[in-house]
């Protein structure tokens, strides 16, 4: 019997609400021990204010997000109260214009377009237009991208373009339909466009960074930025591409955004079914030493679960059901409830290349986790 329209069975359904009933019990415990911190990654299994480290940081909107996706989920209304602090905070992120990137999307997606989303705020809807004319800045004409980065002490990074952008464009459709403006809708896109040509390979694995000429757009070199190196596949930024070519589609309806999203999906999943639905930080990497990031994974199952609303019938089962075995393991081996500690999802990880620790929980595993078992159930709502 299928009781969703993503087809899960009521098996699945009392599995999904059981997470949630734990979720809420240490989401609300967190929230009251943060009071208005935003929370990034525990130390000694407790938070700090990642926002008086770095306002700019661009992991700043998820613990909003996650808090946005309780409210609409079950009403309550401290969740938006607390929601709220985060975004009242990150107005100190606009008077730092050096700091910001091309992260604003998520920034801001998970803040003041949720607020938006959600209340109609008018204030949010300033913020949330705000930092779409900072993603329309961004824009390099030429090239038809959006750079990603900052100046360091490499160079400009004037033509560096990531598959991550795919999430922050949501930001630029979002502004489109809420001002009617086509620019919104050009810039993301043509960038989606360039991202699709460039950063995705034939056999749905991805380039993490491409990087242009700016002055022709030209492509120049492809890095393998937090995976392993050149060549290799980063496992985020996989599920970075599932996730923003599905919801690319979703925003436009061009088929071919929908059919890329798929290849990175198919790719993602022949790696991840070999692994037990764990996922490997790169899956182009020596086979020594393991690492593994769980974040990768529940990006993943919200892309699957989005590709399993967007295709026909006849198609669903495979995305459905490869997310709820992404999301049943990461529920078994790898997820927290214990509402004493901060952070759920355990065995996150930054990158590849890195020092200290390789396991981490990290906020946004957390995010994409919550927003998934919400999506099973039918009670997220579209923070994208
Ligand atoms: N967007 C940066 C990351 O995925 O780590």
């Amino acid at each position: 019997m299928q009781i969703t329209k993503l087809g899960t069975v009521p098996d699945e359904n009392v599995w999904a609400t059981n997470v949630l009933s734990k979720l809420q019990k240490k989401i609300s415990a967190e929230m009251r021990r943060l009071s208005t911190d935003i929370p990034y990654i525990p130390v000694n299994g407790h938070y700090e204010d990642e926002g008086s480290k770095d306002i700019t940081w661009w992991t700043n909107g998820f613990w909003a997000g996650m808090l946005w996706q309780l409210y609409h989920a079950t009403g309550d209304k401290d969740y938006e109260t607390y929601a709220r602090f985060s975004e009242k905070r990150l107005d100190d992120a606009f008077t730092n214009f050096m700091g910001l990137d091309h992260d604003v999307g998520f920034m801001w997606l998970h803040t003041a377009v949720a607020d938006y989303r959600l209340t109609k705020h008018e204030r949010s809807l300033a913020r949330g237009l705000h930092a779409a004319n900072l993603l329309n800045g961004r824009y390099n004409p030429i090239g038809k991208f959006i750079k990603a980065w900052n100046p360091d002490e490499s160079g400009d990074r004037n033509g560096w373009v990531i598959i991550d952008s795919m999430m922050n464009i949501s930001l630029l459709y979002w502004a489109r339909d809420v001002t009617n403006d086509p620019r919104y809708d050009y810039i993301a896109r043509t960038h989606a466009d360039t991202v699709m040509q460039n950063h995705v390979r034939a056999d749905g694995s991805v380039n993490h960074i491409c990087i242009f000429d700016p002055k022709t757009g030209e492509l120049l070199e492809t890095r393998g930025g937090q995976g392993y190196g050149v060549g290799s596949s980063w496992s985020r930024g996989q599920a970075w591409a599932i996730y923003g070519f599905a919801l690319s589609y979703v925003h436009t309806h061009d088929q071919r955004y929908l059919d890329t999203a798929k290849r990175a999906a198919h790719y993602f999943l022949a790696n991840i079914e070999r692994n037990d639905y764990e996922s490997l930080v790169d899956f182009r990497a020596p086979k020594d030493p393991i690492q593994i990031d769980t974040s990768a994974a529940a990006i993943a199952a919200c892309g699957l679960l989005e590709i399993g609303k967007q295709v026909p019938d006849l198609e669903r089962q495979l995305y459905v059901d490869s997310a709820l075995k992404i999301l049943k393991h990461l529920d078994e081996n790898n997820a927290d409830y214990n509402v004493a500690t901060d952070g759920i999802i355990t065995d996150g990880s930054v990158q590849y290349n890195q020092n200290g620790p390789k396991r981490d929980r990290i906020v946004y595993a957390d995010y994409f986790f919550v927003e998934a078992i919400l999506r099973i159930l039918g009670k997220d709502f579209l923070i994208w």
